[in-house]
């Protein structure tokens, strides 16, 4: 593969892309991911050339620090990177989940705006200037790779924001994040901000300034480069912008305008661009988070061009109305790749080639599944390929499996639905009516395997053009507080909705064997530094 990273530039101006998707943006609501769907985004972040992956907040739950202990042992290239509050549990609970890491970092934050030293915290300044000091020098005894956050610093004192910086980096801090956590500054404002830092921080040329930017007015990305201009040489981002409220800065975007506008700024990445559209729909994928339409880079219609004038142009010459090329990004002309004749051998490439390695029973799987779609569809495409792989690689040790499902729906109701299910080994068929049929889908599949989950989501999208487009529907089930999502692919839309519920389904089985004692305090108090010490 061609890199198409930007032409490299000198070591001053390389900017450091740290990326947050697997903690920040797991925090968005129902973004939930489990174990092996993190694994497979933090492989796909390591192989695109993210330098440090965050991939969970230890002390939350089991599952964050089981999911920082495994990215660590599976990253080869990145920096990887455990969140940790001011206290004493946090830095230890990041410390032993990051102590297989090759490059472990830990990044531990303190609110420090009036606010939230006021009404989160009820913390006075000096306390938590105290709590800067003693968390990075605690975080300092499992790793000298520290990074410390004044949370909300956005709307900090400009004299006390100085002030911890300052206390940060004097105690071991080797990164220094200025969180823009509510998404309030505006470029303008970021730059100055971060100007004072290297202006007035005396020690600040020992550590690298890093931006974090919320995008609740829409100019996360925006403020990310204003940050970089002003110095910054570290950017805190996600995939497809996800994250608290209205998300994070998007990498894709970020990286992208500093690749296409080197004509204004020096500073470059390391990211491998032709991979941005399948880190885009990995996690779209496992988070059943959609990706817009007309979003920057990775949307669908991003390369899409329809009117008459437009056309006319890019069939003279395609810079008439592209800044960059869809390739670039990742994005390639849907391409029709096999049908029912092509062999094991082929299709292995082919798997190989979307950036896949399957093992002998999953490639067994997925290439029956392909010859039963190439039987049914006339024309298979990169992206078949794709959802019906991501749907073989969902699959874990499966407790319920679909067997087999007839529907009969139509404008006289009830529907109904014929389901039979293997659970535990053991085979169980019912019939069920409903409000329609995918309602009578689910009854049946209720009726099989009882359980008190809510259906919070139900989600299809076609996978490609044409009648006979696959369907990909996601589902996303709640139960007591925890959420989980499943998807499942087939040219009929019943059978992938009752793949993705059962996919669901299976997940929340796991779910519920992993206890999660902190994670419902984790984010509603910050450990107070009294019990931290
Ligand atoms: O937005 C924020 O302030 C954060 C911190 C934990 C860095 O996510
Ligand atoms: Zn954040």
């Amino acid at each position: 593969m061609t890199k198409q990273t930007k032409q490299q530039g000198s070591s001053a101006d390389r900017v450091l892309i740290f990326d947050t998707t697997l903690r920040d943006g797991e925090q968005s609501p129902g973004a939930s991911m489990t174990l092996g769907e993190k694994l497979r985004v933090a492989e796909l972040l390591d192989t695109m050339g993210v330098d440090i992956i965050e991939a969970g907040f230890p002390i939350a739950s089991n599952g964050d620090f089981e999911s920082v202990t495994e990215v660590a042992k599976l990253v080869g290239n990145a920096q990887v990177c455990g969140l940790a509050r001011a206290g004493e549990k946090d830095i230890d609970r990041a410390g032993e989940a990051l102590k297989h890491a090759k490059n472990p970092r830990i990044h531990t934050f303190i609110s420090t705006s009036p606010v939230h030293m006021k009404h989160k915290l009820q913390m006075e300044p000096d306390e938590v200037m105290e709590a800067v000091a003693f968390s990075v020098t605690r975080a300092r005894k499992y790793t000298d790779n520290v990074e410390w956050s004044p949370e909300d610093a956005t709307r900090t004192d400009p004299d006390f924001l100085c002030a911890v910086v300052e206390t940060a980096i004097k105690a071991g801090a080797t990164t220094v994040n200025i969180p823009d956590t509510v998404g309030y500054t505006m470029p303008q404002e970021y730059f100055e901000t971060v100007t004072m830092l290297r202006n007035r921080v005396p020690n600040i040329d020992k550590a690298v300034i890093s931006t974090h930017c919320h995008n609740d007015l829409g100019l996360a990305v925006a403020n990310s480069l204003a940050g970089v201009q002003a110095g910054a040489r570290q950017i805190e981002c996600t995939i497809n912008g996800i994250g608290e409220r209205a998300g994070n800065a998007a990498l894709e975007e970020i990286v992208m305008a500093m690749n296409v506008r080197s004509d204004l700024m020096a500073q470059w990445t390391n990211i491998e661009t032709t991979m941005l559209a399948r880190a885009s729909k990995l996690v779209s994928s496992v988070t059943a988070f959609p990706v817009q339409y007309n979003k920057a880079i990775v949307g669908q219609n991003a390369f899409a061009h329809e009117s008459g004038i437009h056309q006319d142009g890019m069939l003279k010459n395609n810079q008439t109305y592209e800044i960059m090329t869809p390739e670039s990004v990742g994005i390639s002309q849907s391409s029709l790749v096999m049908g029912k004749h092509s062999g094991r051998h082929a299709f292995r490439e082919k798997i190989n080639e979307l950036g896949y390695e399957l093992g002998d029973n999953q490639m067994q799987e997925a290439f029956v599944r392909f010859k039963d779609l190439a039987d049914r569809k006339k024309h298979v495409f990169d992206d078949d390929i794709i959802a019906l792989v991501d749907d073989e690689v969902a699959k874990g040790v499966d407790a319920v499996k679909l067997v087999s499902l007839r529907v009969i729906s139509g404008s006289e109701g009830p529907q109904s639905a014929d389901l039979v299910l293997e659970i535990h080994g053991e085979q169980h068929g019912v019939q069920s009516t409903g409000d329609g049929p995918v309602d009578a889908t689910f009854n049946a599949i209720k009726a099989l395997f009882e359980h008190d989950a809510v259906l919070q989501l139900y989600q299809v999208h076609a996978v490609t053009e044409g009648t006979d487009a696959q369907a990909e529907v996601s589902v996303r089930l709640e139960e007591g507080g925890k959420t989980v999502t499943g998807r499942g692919a087939d040219t009929d839309t019943m059978v992938a909705s009752a793949r993705a519920y059962v996919s669901a389904l299976n997940k929340l089985i796991i779910k519920r064997q992993k206890t999660a004692p902190d994670s419902d305090s984790a984010w509603s108090s910050v450990g107070r530094v009294s019990d931290a010490k």
